[in-house]
């Protein structure tokens, strides 16, 4: 995936961005706590929520690669 790739449209938060956020997870046990903390540094899915599923998937897509 592009680093400049938009993953949430409504908060302008791209995939760099998660990535960057995603920096001081080591280990991936839950993908949803993980979210939620993501969700706390970038704002990803706080507007209409449509990119759920696009942030989890790339959560794990990140996390799995480490
Ligand atoms: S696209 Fe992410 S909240 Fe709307």
């Amino acid at each position: 995936m592009q680093a400049n790739y938009m993953i949430c449209n409504c908060k302008q938060v791209s995939y760099i961005d998660i990535a960057n956020a995603l920096e001081s997870h080591t280990k991936f046990e839950n993908v949803l706590e993980v979210f939620e903390d993501i969700q706390r540094q970038t704002h990803c899915s706080t507007g209409c929520g449509g990119c759920h599923q696009k942030v989890l998937d790339t959560i794990s897509e990140i996390m799995m690669g480490k």
